[in-house]
């Protein structure tokens, strides 16, 4: 039978990303004890009004069909959230979709199409080079240099746009480097996106997760309003990733020209997890700081610990739910060195290759675990990169 291209041009972009934490799932199943620091998964649960304001509006009849834009509620409350970091913004400006991905998703096939290109900083996250894909579009990358803490530069940018770019895809906080962009970097990348007419897509998914500091946008500047969307949601705020509750705020044409294709493609988000939403944003509710003070303590004890392992250079990051390690002082790559931790300490790390060229010699750790684990999982990793390190001497 024959098939559309997207399945070809998304063919390697969709779970062989994942393939070691789908392999230490596998292997966990069977029993053995694998320490699990893959995917981004809140090990908190969501506040408990969460739970019982989803469960309200479900009993009072919050489970019909919804409009594409979305429910009333959770759009005034987005309106206020970004009001408060841009006057301008209105309900017309809102556009609700079922998680940041699928905004994003979306977004992407608003704005570019074949014969297109997009911008990315490489490394970057494991599923944008499928959002880009999928829609016919190149993807061109920006390397994020370690020298530069990962923050992507406005010359490195400018360097790497070609005639057919359209879009930066921008992601601050930045997984999996944990990057957070300064307000002189936005406004020096805002001025390159506006000379070359870009579009600036940046996907803010982590702005509650900035461990010291303060969050910088393009969206809050005025002078970028007509080129900015954020895609967002509560997965990380809330540590409710499977509420799928997420959204796009962008000028009022791209909203209303984008609305007939979420409509298409979803017929509204369910109206009882919208409530859920609304109350989330509008509550003081402190997830976020409780994740914030817990990952910040885990990846400076991941730096600790590691200080010592030969061949192991941990990156700290500024924010998320990840630190990355250079496991090239052992000899291996990224990849290499995950399938030897998952396959000789039963540890199950993602291969830095998961997120771009520039990644391949990292791998990346998940801080959603609790200290016991990161603690046993160093101590597993630095024997690992200690035997390595035997190895390579005994090879010399
Ligand atoms: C950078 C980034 N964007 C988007 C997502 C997906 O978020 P959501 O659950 O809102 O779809 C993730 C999830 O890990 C992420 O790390």
């Amino acid at each position: 039978m024959r098939y559309a291209s997207i399945t070809d041009r998304l063919a390697s972009l969709g779970s062989e990303k994942w393939e070691i934490h789908i392999e230490a799932r596998r292997r966990k199943s069977k029993g053995e004890p694998i320490i699990e620091l893959t995917i981004g998964e809140p090990d908190m649960p969501p506040h408990e009004s969460l739970l019982a304001e989803a469960t309200r509006a479900m009993h009072a009849g919050r489970y019909r069909y919804s409009n594409g834009r979305g429910e009333p509620p959770v759009v005034e409350a987005l309106v206020r959230k970004y009001k408060k970091r841009r006057a301008d913004v209105t309900s017309a400006n809102v556009l609700c979709f079922p998680g940041t991905q699928t905004a994003l998703f979306a977004v992407m096939l608003g704005l570019v199409e074949k014969g297109d290109a997009v911008l990315v900083g490489d490394p970057l996250y494991a599923t944008y080079e499928g959002v880009i894909r999928a829609t016919g579009a190149d993807q061109v990358t920006v390397p994020l240099r370690a020298e530069n803490g990962f923050h992507m530069q406005a010359a490195d940018l400018e360097r790497a746009i070609t005639q057919e770019c359209r879009v930066l895809l921008l992601n601050t906080p930045h997984n999996p480097t944990g990057a957070v962009l300064t307000a002189a970097e936005i406004a020096a990348i805002g001025e390159v996106c506006r000379k070359h007419d870009l579009w600036i897509v940046c996907d803010e998914v982590y702005e509650e997760l900035v461990f010291a500091g303060g969050f910088v946008s393009p969206f809050d500047n005025p002078d970028l309003a007509e080129r900015t969307i954020v895609c967002s949601s509560i997965s990380k705020s809330h540590a409710a990733p499977g509420f799928r509750s997420g959204w796009a705020i962008g000028p009022e044409e791209f909203t209303s020209r984008l609305l007939s294709v979420s409509e298409t493609m979803l017929f509204g988000v369910q109206p009882f997890i919208a409530d859920m939403t609304a109350f989330a944003l509008d509550n003081p509710i402190d997830t976020s700081a409780r994740m914030r003070t817990s990952y910040k303590g885990r990846a400076d004890r991941i730096v600790a610990s590691l200080a010592e392992a030969p061949g192991l250079l941990p990156l700290p990051p500024e924010a998320g739910m990840f630190i990355v390690v250079d496991v090239s002082g052992t000899g291996m790559n990224g990849e290499e060195f995950a399938w030897a931790l998952l396959n000789e300490e039963q540890v199950a790390v993602m291969p830095g290759a998961s997120f771009g060229e520039g990644a391949a010699d990292f791998v990346r750790i998940s801080l959603t675990v609790p200290e016991g684990q990161i603690d046993e999982a160093c101590r597993r990793m630095s024997a690992l990169a200690a035997r390595s390190g035997l190895k390579k001497e005994k090879r010399a």
